[in-house]
């Protein structure tokens, strides 16, 4: 079978079972064209909402199959890929962080959305990579305990010198393999080129960005760009969305190595076999915990996300 018929097959299917594909941006081209919706995390458990559709597939990995299940309890949610997890939302448990906040009394729990639904239960306030910082400002209390991800965490820092920030070290092993001497050997090659990076890259590599945004941050701000080289500091799909959606422009990988093989597990036949019921698998969370996990989503929309 071609790629062109699976995805009419797959296209056939989700009429047939009333069911909405959401792909997160890192997903590949194949799976991207026959998806209802693309985009960031929380923006595809956002548009879930507005969908008539009983079922749900995302494409993505494991915490944003949960987010979409918190926000539209009343949908059959999807993973197409259950081996599909991101190791920096499953670094820290719940437990980890009690033992940090007996330490830290007082200070606000700010949790990035890379984060397990359990985890999300002990966080305050939820913050996403393009509005941790105004989230952050946003939010009355001085002190705040930032988790998981030291890099997004170090950013927010940098940007709000009136907060104190207590950060633990987590993250994206993905982001953070790469160095600084691979941006500077990339400017190099492509002197003409914006350098466009996602906040999870270490700060060493953060400082020479031209623009630091989310996944969808980074699409949008390429798009709207004069310039007509850009260097690309987040996984590597991006560089070919935005190479297939502007040919006119030139996309260059910061490194070889930003590839999320989480992300790449999923394949367009996991969405067939999800659609055709024999592969993928259900969120399922019991009301006690949704209802407490999305609290911190709430407050989030409350300060402005
Ligand atoms: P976005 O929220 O920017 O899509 O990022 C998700 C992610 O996993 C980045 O590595
Ligand atoms: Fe998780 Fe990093 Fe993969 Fe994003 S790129 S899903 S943060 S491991």
């Amino acid at each position: 079978m071609t790629v062109r018929e699976l995805q009419d097959k797959i296209l056939q299917l989700k009429t047939d079972t009333d069911t909405c594909i959401l792909a997160h941006s890192y997903m590949s081209e194949d799976i991207c064209e026959i998806a209802d919706f693309t985009g960031d995390s929380y923006a595809l458990a956002v548009k879930a909402k507005s969908t008539p559709n009983k079922n749900v597939i995302m494409c993505g990995v494991r915490f944003m199959a949960e987010m979409v299940k918190m926000l539209n309890p009343e949908k059959r949610v999807m993973l197409s890929n259950p081996i599909a997890g991101c190791p920096m939302a499953e670094q820290m448990d719940k437990e980890l962080i009690e033992q940090v906040k007996a330490q830290y009394p007082g200070y606000a729990v700010v949790a990035y959305v890379n984060t397990t639904a359990e985890l999300k239960t002990v966080a305050d306030v939820c913050v996403t990579s393009s509005s941790a910082v105004k989230i952050c400002r946003a939010m009355p209390e001085k002190n705040i305990l930032f988790i998981p991800d030291i890099n997004l965490g170090t950013y927010v820092k940098e940007h709000l010198p009136e907060k104190n920030f207590k950060l633990l070290s987590g993250g994206c092993p993905t982001h953070a393999k790469i160095n600084e001497s691979e941006v500077l050997a990339a400017k190099k090659a492509h002197p003409n080129a914006l350098f466009l990076v996602h906040p999870e890259c270490r700060p060493e590599v953060v400082k020479h960005a031209d623009y630091v945004g989310s996944t969808t941050g980074i699409m949008d701000y390429a798009a709207k760009s004069e310039a007509k080289e850009f260097i690309i500091g987040t996984e590597n799909s991006i560089v070919q969305h935005l190479q297939f959606a502007h040919p006119e422009k030139a996309f260059y990988p910061l490194s070889k190595d930003l590839v999320c093989n989480n992300m790449k597990a999923t394949t367009l036949s996991d969405v067939y076999r999800c659609l055709t019921g024999e592969g993928g698998e259900e969120i399922t969370m019991s009301e006690d915990l949704r209802r407490s996990a999305v609290k911190c989503i709430e407050k989030m929309i409350e300060y402005g996300g």
